[in-house]
């Protein structure tokens, strides 16, 4: 039986006794989201502040996406790549045109885009750069965040995410991010295939490099024939205020990284983009997925990048982005609680006054619920603002004033 209404209280000791710990939500119940709310089991309404880490740019259930998917839901669902369908090649182009590449290989979760970059980067390197079998490095930075796969983790410096999960898969190199000599210094490897890179580290708190540091990365990368491979999939669809961060700088990534929002929030849909010379380096039967490229997925996500353009979000970000830099800014000097903000379009965070172990960032995400706006700290005293893309100048205000309510106690 599917219970259909739950209490909140009931609501958290299930997901508490049957499911496993791997999180620690803020006790707050949702049953529904509209635009840029979303509404607890009790009724009441909250700004969405997270938006599912930056998964739903155009907003909860848009209602273009919603009849993309239900249209689609009633013709068909799943294939696998056994056979053709007739909505796969038409999200292939659509995402080659949009973002300019030649190719498209459509995946589900963030991370299986990550682990397929991985793949493309090294059979690369084997095939056309000319490494030896079993060589291939791949250059991460420090405080990344790509994933929770075991290779993915591999490459990461975060102890919660790697502590007990060993043995780790070796190819990795790690250097300081936004750090252009590190990165010289580690490309003289011949062996190196590939920089894996966020545009503006996300879950490492929204910590934004230094302007030019993109471009020179590419730069780096094109002289020691090493691919760059752009993770996306946070910065993404209009978030940071272009269609991609990396656009800020005209940098054109080898290999491009998308997930989260190119649903719109709707369905676990991720893309990896890379021209054919890359590519085609996979062939039948090396890589795949049951559920990558269904036509179920390839509707929505046709329809949900199509509502970021005609909706034009990204303009919206970057003028909202600093309106919200502005207002949050201002409060750094009214109260000893906010050290610091900082971000891009309208990926922000505040750096709490306070140790990163304190509880401080979560009791104040606590009072952000209790005053309507639902945030969550990313990495100890670091708060992660995000709302939906197609949050207004007026309710950014009212977001803002409910947000100083709490800091200003
Ligand atoms: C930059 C980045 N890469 C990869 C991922 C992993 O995506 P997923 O959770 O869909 O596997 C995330 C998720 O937060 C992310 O922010």
């Amino acid at each position: 039986m599917v219970e259909s209404v739950l209490s909140a209280q009931e609501a958290i000791e299930l997901e508490d006794k049957y499911g496993a710990h791997n999180y620690h939500p803020l006790p707050v119940v949702l049953c529904r989201g509209e635009g840029v709310f979303l509404y607890d089991v009790g009724g009441n309404r909250y700004y969405a502040f997270l938006s599912t880490y930056s998964a739903v740019n155009p907003g909860h259930c848009h209602p273009r996406i919603i009849q993309a998917l239900t249209n689609q839901a009633k013709e068909l669902t799943l294939t696998s790549r056994a056979f053709y369908n007739d909505k796969l090649g038409l999200a292939e182009k659509y995402v080659c045109e949009t973002f300019g590449y030649q190719k498209a290989l459509f995946m589900n979760s963030g991370a299986e885009a990550n682990e397929t970059a991985i793949k493309l980067a090294r059979k690369w390197g084997y095939t056309k750069k000319g490494i030896a079998e079993n060589q291939a490095v791949i250059v991460a930075a420090k405080h990344n965040f790509h994933g929770r796969t075991t290779t993915i983790i591999s490459a990461s410096t975060d102890p919660a995410s790697t502590v007990g999960f060993g043995p780790f898969m070796p190819g990795f190199e790690i250097i300081e991010y936004d750090n252009l000599q590190a990165l010289e210094k580690v490309v003289a490897n011949p062996n190196v295939c590939g920089l894996w890179l966020e545009p503006i580290q996300g879950e490492a708190g929204i910590f934004v490099p230094h302007e030019g540091y993109l471009k020179s990365a590419e730069r780096i990368c094109r002289k020691h024939n090493v691919l760059l491979m752009m993770d996306e999939i946070q910065t993404g669809i209009a978030r940071t205020g272009r269609m991609l961060a990396s656009d800020h700088e005209d940098v054109r990534p080898d290999i491009l990284i998308l997930g989260k929002a190119l649903s719109g929030g709707v369905l676990p849909i991720s893309c990896v983009l890379a021209d054919d010379e890359i590519m085609l380096v996979i062939g039948p039967g090396q890589h795949g997925s049951t559920f990558g490229g269904n036509p179920l997925a390839a509707a929505v996500c046709m329809e949900a990048l199509q509502v970021v353009k005609d909706e034009k979000l990204a303009e919206n970000a970057e003028r909202l982005g600093k309106i919200f830099r502005e207002r949050m800014g201002a409060m750094i000097n009214k109260s000893p609680l906010i050290r610091l903000v900082r971000g891009k379009g309208l990926l922000n965070a505040i750096v709490i006054n306070d140790a990163p172990e304190s509880e401080t960032a979560w009791n104040l995400c606590l009072s952000f619920a209790r005053n309507g706006v639902l945030a969550k700290p990313t990495h100890g005293n670091i708060i992660r603002l995000a709302p939906p893309l197609v949050i207004t100048e007026e309710q950014l205000h009212e977001c803002c004033d409910r947000m100083e309510k709490s800091i200003l106690v």
